[in-house]
């Protein structure tokens, strides 16, 4: 089993990247970003006790997390593993995912604190396949329309404003950041260069992965 995990500050391209990571390996997406977004429009009682950390742009507390992933990694479709995104968060989180699977590689995408902001205000998605597209750095080939399954379904984030994104930032650099080292301990931590073309940026993580 190859577990990978994505890992970086909010905007660092861990979503992009995903998208293109799972074309190549066939290992499936698990966001937890992506997972607290549904219980929240779906107003389940997840949603409904995550909503309020999220929208201060908080992390949300860890047993929330780690019950959603027990879940996630009983399904038939995490046989072979699974690619995290923005999981875990805390060492709290690696230490209850080490005693469920093992991880093989975590990959740590890095950029300045000081393009997050930008990256993040000019974010949307597309609402069908998740593909994370840009107003600059990344537009869709036509306006309005998603270039990998041509849905016209587009979306931002509510999370995504200048001042949540500085608490998210903050709360990254307080709680996510030692986790760098406790992975790089491990010998499993790969550190990219996230302030890059995209394409380059996928090429190392896949010559990471097989390294
Ligand atoms: P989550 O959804 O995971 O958000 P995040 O970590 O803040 O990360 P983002 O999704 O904002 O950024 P990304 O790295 O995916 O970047 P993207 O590829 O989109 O979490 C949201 C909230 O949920 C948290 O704040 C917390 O409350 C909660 N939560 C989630 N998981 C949790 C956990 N495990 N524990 C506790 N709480 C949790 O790219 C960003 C933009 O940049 C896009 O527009 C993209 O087109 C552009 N871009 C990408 N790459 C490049 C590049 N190389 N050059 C230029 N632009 C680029
Ligand atoms: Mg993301």
């Amino acid at each position: 089993m190859a577990n990978i995990v994505l890992f970086g500050p909010p905007g660092a391209g861990k979503g992009t990247q995903a998208v293109r990571i799972t074309e190549s390996t066939g290992l499936p997406q698990v966001s937890t970003g992506d997972m607290l977004r549904a219980a929240v429009k779906n107003n389940t009682p997840t949603g409904i006790a995550a909503r309020k950390f999220m929208d201060a742009g908080q992390l949300v507390p860890d047993q929330i997390i780690i019950d959603l992933i027990e879940q996630r990694i009983n399904e038939p479709d995490a046989i072979d593993g699974l690619m995290f995104d923005g999981f875990p968060r805390t060492i709290p989180q690696a230490v209850a995912l080490s005693k469920i699977t093992q991880v093989s590689h975590v990959i740590a995408i890095e950029v300045p604190d000081e393009k997050i902001v930008e990256r993040i205000c000019g974010r949307f998605s597309c609402t069908k396949c998740a593909a994370v597209f840009h107003d600059i750095f990344n537009p869709t080939k036509v306006t309005g329309v998603c270039d990998l399954c041509g849905s016209s379904e587009m979306k931002r984030r509510a999370d995504d404003n200048e001042t949540t994104v500085l608490q998210r930032l903050a709360a990254y650099h307080e709680q996510t950041s030692p986790l760098a080292e406790w992975y790089e301990q491990q010998g499993i931590l790969s550190r990219i260069d996230g302030d890059r073309e995209i394409n380059q940026i996928t090429q190392d993580i896949l010559a990471a992965l097989i390294a």
